[in-house]
């Protein structure tokens, strides 16, 4: 067996005679050719339509290509996310599907699968570049620009109102990718295009319908001028619609409330006049993530990041997208 500088040898990690050759640094794991894969699929929490639907399509097509899937659920924390790829690395699955809750307190998880020789794909969310790379320590990231959701929902919104009103500002989990994305492609176009607009506050939802009408009911008491509601997600869109009925107000006339995703519930809203429009964000990853994979195995290069085109709702097409949302 020969070893050069860019290998070394891991007596724990599994493989032939428990002895695994992976990449000292610089790379990600090779995978072996094989027809069906041992896989884990790390989800976050199953609190709301996207990831159901996440869940479903990896689901639906693990089973399309005979793949042994090992699945999880964070229930919303990192720290059970962590503990759960490692769970995954200790039953020697072959690829990990991740998408990361937050993007610092996931890095160990990214590591570890690393260190044994494990190539992981980060689907949705992504982990904080500074502290680890797609192509070095994690083959991909495949998801939405999440900056450029968070640009189109403000480019719409300043067209509706001619470039006036006063914002709430309802954002995701603490510390999650599209969450510091969407925020900073909102207000970066807000502050560029529309001087005559103030963002009043801005608080984290959770990207949670119930918390998103908490956060949302105290924001409105406590800014009863308030003329926008800008929801990094439909769950949480939802629970501002709810807030202020519940104050008496009208939501899509005295408060126009926008949003990503495009949920089904979020989509029927806009069909009702209740929301005014909501980026999509696709969480349909299953073909495109097996697909990585294979060509993976195969000796094609990867782009390090595979970016989803989404579409654009409002009341010009939500009827006709509606059968179709998830
Ligand atoms: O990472 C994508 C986001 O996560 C979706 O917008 C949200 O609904 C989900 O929880």
């Amino acid at each position: 067996m020969i070893i050069d500088r860019r290998t070394l040898l891991i007596g724990t990690a599994g493989g032939v005679a428990g002895l695994t050759i992976i990449p000292a640094f610089g790379q990600v794991p090779p995978l072996k050719k094989k027809d069906h894969y041992k896989v884990g699929f790390a989800q976050t929490e199953s609190n709301n339509p996207w990831r159901l639907a996440q869940t479903a399509s990896m689901k639906d097509e693990a089973a399309k290509r005979g793949a042994q899937l090992v699945y999880t659920d964070a229930a919303s924390s990192a720290a059970k996310q962590v503990a759960d790829v490692n769970s995954m690395i200790a039953q020697g699955v072959d690829f990990i599907f991740l998408p990361p809750r937050e993007e610092k307190p996931l890095i160990p998880a990214v590591m570890n699968a690393k260190k044994a020789g494990i190539p992981v794909l980060l689907v949705d969310r992504n982990v904080d570049p500074s502290l680890a790379k797609p192509g070095v320590d994690f083959l991909a990231f495949i998801g939405s620009n999440f900056v450029l959701e968070g640009q189109r929902v403000a480019d719409w919104t300043i067209e509706k109102t001619g470039g006036k009103g006063k914002i709430i500002e309802l954002e995701g989990s603490v510390g999650a990718s599209p969450a510091n994305d969407r925020k900073k492609g909102f207000d970066d176009t807000i502050k560029a295009k529309a001087p005559d607009m103030v963002i009043l506050a801005s608080q984290s939802g959770d990207f949670a319908r119930d918390k998103g009408r908490q956060v949302a009911e105290t924001l409105l008491q406590a800014h009863p001028d308030a003329t926008i509601v800008y929801a990094h997600n439909d769950e949480m869109a939802l629970g501002a619609i709810a807030a202020i009925e519940a104050a008496g107000k009208v939501p899509g006339k005295d408060i126009l409330v926008v949003s990503i995703d495009g949920e089904k519930d979020g989509v029927q809203a806009i069909v009702d006049g209740k929301l005014g429009c909501s980026c999509e964000c696709n969480p349909r990853f299953g073909p495109a993530a097996f697909d990585i994979l294979y060509k993976y195995a195969n000796g094609d290069t990867i782009p390090p990041m595979i970016i989803n085109p989404d579409r654009f709702f409002d009341a010009s097409n939500a009827k006709e997208v509606l059968p179709t949302a998830f």
